[in-house]
């Protein structure tokens, strides 16, 4: 391990393993089964047929209870991540069901792929690793022809958002875990919350992997979608939903998810969703969306330039009176936290 980075990753997953879910119980179990569901069958359009009998790749599997979804969904898997200690974990849930999976305990970007994928996914990954392009690059090209790659990461728009909450946890709970969390429940109570609904992570863990992991580098989707166009993939699907143009369809052209005709057109779509408050899905609705995104967007900018003035003179006693009062910043969804994309190789 020759990356100081990459070191200081493992270390940081050795201690909190953000993968970690309960899956012992039937009804843990059914939950995670339950909340993969709505993001791969419902949001990403992905059919469950498409993993029986398919060969499935999860790059930085972690402890590997996704793995384990896609396995019972009947899929042949490979579970790929540096952590030995997370991967023991996957295979003892994987004997305990009398399930099958290859694993390889390896860096990223030490590894090479062995064979190709119909499948292949990175929920949680790009974000943390030192050559995010290289990375990608290479989940592309483990793909067959006809085959998916399916990856997760924490996008620009919105990740504001999360970069100033981190810089304000750690600088105040000075990287200690338990002070960490302490303070997000003072201060951004619904993030916890939001994030507890969202999967059933502890909060130390939902802190440690957003605000405390030695690197979290969201990406720029107009990088993401370069990289896409390089490793000539098209978009099949992203959540939160970016579409091609109308226009085409008006026009009776055939719908083309090719993605460089429309590169700038999706990224505008997806700076719609900066700021993004639950709240605010009303409002979307009821009222014109240009005066909601523009209240949000002055908000924004008057909450956070007065936030970085308090950070700027370490003064936790007026932070501890102005967090709470926010109606922006840490509020609802905060932005969004996490954006899907899955693209199909030609
Ligand atoms: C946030 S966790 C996500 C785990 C899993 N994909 C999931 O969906 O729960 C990130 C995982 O990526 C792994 N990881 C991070 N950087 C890596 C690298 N350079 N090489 C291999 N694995 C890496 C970590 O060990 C950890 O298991």
């Amino acid at each position: 391990m020759s990356r100081p980075i990459e070191a200081q990753v493992l270390q940081h997953y050795r201690t909190v393993n953000p993968s970690r879910m309960p899956v012992e119980t039937p009804e843990a179990w059914e939950a995670l089964v339950e909340r993969r569901l709505r993001i791969f069958r419902d949001r990403l359009h992905l059919p469950l047929q498409l993993f029986r009998g398919a060969q499935v790749l999860d790059l930085g599997c972690g402890t590997g209870e996704h793995t384990l979804v896609y396995a019972a969904w009947g899929a042949q898997v490979t579970g790929v991540d540096f952590n030995r200690l997370a991967l023991e974990r996957l295979q003892t849930l994987f004997a305990r069901r009398r399930l099958h999976a290859t694993v390889e305990c390896t860096s990223i970007s030490q590894w090479q792929p062995r064979q190709s994928y119909d499948i292949a996914v990175a929920d949680g990954v790009l974000d943390h690793v030192e050559d995010q392009r290289g990375a990608f690059r290479k989940l592309a090209a483990s793909v067959k022809s006809g085959g998916l790659v399916v990856i997760c990461v924490a996008p620009l728009p919105g990740a504001e958002q999360r970069v100033l909450l981190r810089r304000l946890i750690s600088r105040f709970s000075g990287g200690e875990a338990e002070r960490a969390v302490a303070l997000m429940r003072k201060w951004f109570p619904e993030y916890l919350d939001r994030a507890r609904r969202f999967g059933s992570r502890t909060e130390l863990q939902i802190v440690a992997d957003n605000f405390l992991t030695p690197r979290h580098q969201p990406i720029a989707l107009a990088d993401l979608f370069d990289w896409m166009v390089e490793a000539e993939l098209s978009l099949y699907r992203s959540w939160p939903p970016l579409e091609p143009p109308l226009a085409d369809q008006a026009n009776h052209q055939p719908i083309t998810w090719l993605l460089s005709p429309y590169r700038a057109h999706l990224i505008r779509q997806a700076s719609a969703w900066t700021v993004q408050r639950e709240q605010d899905a009303e409002v979307y609705r009821s009222d014109s969306p240009e005066a909601d995104r523009s209240w949000r967007h002055a908000r924004w900018m008057e909450e956070s330039q007065r936030i970085e003035a308090l950070l700027a003179a370490g003064d936790q006693t007026a932070l501890d009176q102005y967090l709470p009062t926010c109606q922006v910043v840490g509020r609802g969804c905060c932005g969004v936290g996490e954006w899907w994309l899955v693209g199909v190789k030609p």
